[in-house]
């Protein structure tokens, strides 16, 4: 896979990354440590160099699986992009949700980006990581308390540091941009985009474009709902959050579907999955950097990593996106 300058940073990306949020278990009923570190290695191995984590998936369990991966891989040749701000171990920031750990214990989770407590758990994921330099570090979720110029410049120290190559943040506002771009430059944006989950493209994405940086899209399946593989009844196991997702009543399931059943002649064109089909046309989409796909195994991999051996044309894209335009959430 080719690699590609992201935002205006020096980290160089593939268009598909690896996510690495369900390998960690946690809010999605577990995960097979084992599938897990194969997972990741075969990411690797199809080119798909460019990993995103987090210090919070699983509580460390995620950084330390990536980690575990590719110890015998040379440095240089992936790329970790990883997240701070989402606190499980005290209660001095703003409280975020409720959650369960994979054994079901409760966990409380806090948003602080307070600049000692992003310099401390830099030094845990480095750690975690088994590294000594994280290439974009993310803010999670905004702390509404903390101002954002402390969180900033605790970023643009860690650079200095060279222990951070580049800064990136996720779920941040137009405004929250804006506000953090007073005090360093920001490679990207990761904000929630699917072909059903579009809402970026009003005000987020016209503003990364503007800025120079580059969109970081999760969930592009919609959390596996897009492969075509959950029909309605489904049940998940566990403390798996999809439970109660909006998208994952019987209703949204159907039209959802409804909505691939209409692309398929595009995807047999192709002989692509729908997992390709739908990768495929969210990398075409404005402003996107590298899509983040989950997986959770090594099949899951093999097809997700095959979604740009194809071409989409330019009116195949508008008619996929034509038919996005028709879903909407019941
Ligand atoms: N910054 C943030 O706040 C934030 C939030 C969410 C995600 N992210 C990042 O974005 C990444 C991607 O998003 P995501 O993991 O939420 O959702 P996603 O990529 O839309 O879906 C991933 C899930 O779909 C299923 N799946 C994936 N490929 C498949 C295939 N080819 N066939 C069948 N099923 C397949 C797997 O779950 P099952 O097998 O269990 O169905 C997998 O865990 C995350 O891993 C994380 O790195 C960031």
């Amino acid at each position: 896979m080719e690699l590609r300058k992201l935002g205006q940073s020096d980290i160089q990306v593939t268009p598909i990354a690896f996510g690495a949020w369900a390998i960690g278990g946690w809010m999605w009923g577990g995960a097979d440590e084992k599938d897990a570190v194969k997972a990741v290695q075969k990411a690797f191995n199809l080119g798909m160099t460019t990993i995103d984590t987090a210090a919070v998936y699983g509580f460390g369990k995620s950084e330390e699986l990536v980690a575990k991966a590719l110890k015998d891989t040379p440095r240089d040749s992936y790329q970790i992009l990883t997240k701070y701000g989402l606190d499980w171990t005290s209660d001095e920031g703003t409280f975020s949700f409720d959650s369960e750990d994979n054994d079901g214990n409760p966990v409380k989770v806090y948003r602080l980006a307070t600049k000692d407590r992003i310099k401390k758990e830099c030094e845990d994921s480095l750690k975690r990581l088994q590294t000594d330099y994280i290439d974009l570090y993310q803010i999670h979720w905004p702390d509404p308390k903390t101002p954002i110029t402390e969180t900033m410049e605790a970023v643009a120290e860690l650079i200095e540091e060279g222990k951070v190559r580049a800064a990136g943040v996720c779920n941040y506002k137009v405004e929250h941009v804006n506000e953090a771009l007073k005090t360093l430059p920001l490679a990207s944006n990761q904000v929630p985009y699917s072909m059903i989950n579009r809402g970026i493209e009003k005000d987020i994405v016209p503003q990364a474009v503007e800025k120079g940086m580059h969109i970081l899209p999760y969930s592009p399946l919609q959390r596996g709902l897009l492969t075509g593989k959950i029909t309605p009844g489904y049940t998940f196991s566990g403390y798996d959050t999809r439970k109660d997702s909006k998208y994952f009543t019987n209703e949204n399931i159907k039209r959802a579907n409804e909505l691939l059943a209409e692309i398929k002649p595009i995807a047999e064109k192709h002989d692509a999955t729908f997992a390709q089909l739908v990768i495929n046309w969210t990398a075409n989409q404005k402003g996107v950097g590298s899509v983040l796909v989950g997986a959770r195994n090594e099949q899951q991999v093999i097809d997700n990593a095959g979604a740009l051996d194809f071409t989409l044309s330019k009116d195949e894209i508008d008619q996929i996106t034509a038919s996005a335009n028709k879903f909407s959430l019941a």
